[in-house]
């Protein structure tokens, strides 16, 4: 069975030197941040994929270069067997964007707040030629505004009528439009209260069982995540650190960064231990450190982990970077 999306050792480096004069008097060299260097993995057809990992790691930047709103500078995107780069531009390109859409954290700033919600809605159904009358609109805004728990008759209303879980929910309307098969989802509940949190994560949850939709799901809350995913990519600097179906890793972390992590969360292995604080901080990523990226944090670090980067390994499905695991002392 071939996976819905794939993406092969993709990579986004931006230049963030400073101006050209600035650079020449201060005698500055260019500079660059390697925000994804050379992710993969795969999503099968009405599976969820987590991203998770601390602020600045590269998960939104993998979020847009996967519907396609950044250039990779490196690696491929496959979706349903079509690269995705190979027919941007062309007319088969805007088919696939239609066949993927994205929810974003702030579901205020990605709703126009002139707008009604009716034409907040309708606008990629009219953009993609899907509805030719007004009529046929309303009809089509009315059935997506219920099938995320809201009313019909909410479409003449505007955005700040609506409260946050309310506006989540209108956003998620509006993505389901054009029937996507695949959403992007970054960090789509954390502006939220934890109780209409579950609330969104539930109807999201539903719509994917009753629409065999594929998700990609990006947040930095680990019980979010479980609730959601089926399999968790780690990421650490613009890398993968550890891949594995979330019973695996929330069960038996392998990396070091994946156990800190979950050490963090009160009680999730249920054993009454103490939570530990993520120890120290993400180093700069404009300078990142030698080898493994993590080993500055590490307590399992050796001489080996400051000299040689780890590679991503595959062991029975779970994959995992790091000397440690693979040398069996850990
Ligand atoms: N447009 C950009 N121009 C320059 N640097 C960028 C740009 N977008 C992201 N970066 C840098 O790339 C790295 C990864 O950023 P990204 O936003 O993907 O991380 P993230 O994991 O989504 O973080 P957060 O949890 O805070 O949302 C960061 O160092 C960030 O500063
Ligand atoms: S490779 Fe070394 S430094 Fe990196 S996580 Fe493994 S043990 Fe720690
Ligand atoms: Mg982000």
């Amino acid at each position: 069975m071939t996976a819905l999306v794939e993406v092969k050792d993709l990579a986004k480096t931006f230049d963030v030197s400073a101006p050209w004069l600035n650079r020449v008097i201060e005698r500055k060299p260019r500079e660059f941040v390697h925000a994804v260097d050379g992710v993969s993995f795969q999503i099968e057809r009405g599976r969820t994929l987590a991203l998770v990992g601390e602020s600045g790691c590269g998960k939104s930047t993998v979020a847009r270069l996967l519907v396609g709103l950044y250039k990779p500078s490196r690696g491929s995107v496959y979706f349903d067997g079509i690269d995705t780069q190979a027919v941007a531009g062309t007319a088969a390109g805007r088919a696939l964007h239609r066949r993927m859409q994205m929810i974003f954290q702030d579901p205020y700033a990605s709703l126009n707040p002139r707008w009604k919600v009716l034409d907040i809605i309708a606008e990629p159904l009219r953009e993609h030629g899907l509805v030719d009358t007004d009529a046929q609109a309303k009809q089509r805004v009315g059935e997506l505004l219920q099938s995320v728990g809201l009313s019909s008759a909410d479409m003449d209303k505007f955005p700040h009528q609506f409260s946050g879980g309310q506006r989540q929910r209108i956003s998620i309307a509006r993505a389901l439009a054009t029937q996507p098969e695949f959403l992007v989802c970054d960090e789509p509940t954390s502006a939220l209260d934890v109780s209409v949190q579950a609330q969104v994560l539930n109807i999201m949850k539903d719509l994917q069982r009753q629409r065999g939709l594929t998700y990609l799901f990006i947040s930095h809350n680990l019980a979010v995540v479980r609730h959601v995913s089926d399999e968790v990519g780690v990421m650490y600097l613009g890398r993968l650190v550890e891949l594995a179906p979330k019973r695996e890793l929330f069960g038996r972390p392998r990396h070091p960064y994946t156990r800190m992590l979950l050490d963090a969360i009160p009680d999730i292995h249920m054993t009454g231990r103490a939570r530990t604080p993520v120890q120290g901080e993400v180093p700069n990523p404009l300078n990142p450190p030698s080898g493994c990226a993590f080993h500055p944090r590490c307590p399992h670090a050796n001489a080996r982990c400051s000299r040689e980067r780890p590679v991503l390994q595959d062991r029975q499905g779970i994959k995992v970077a790091c000397h440690a695991v693979e040398e069996g002392r850990l």
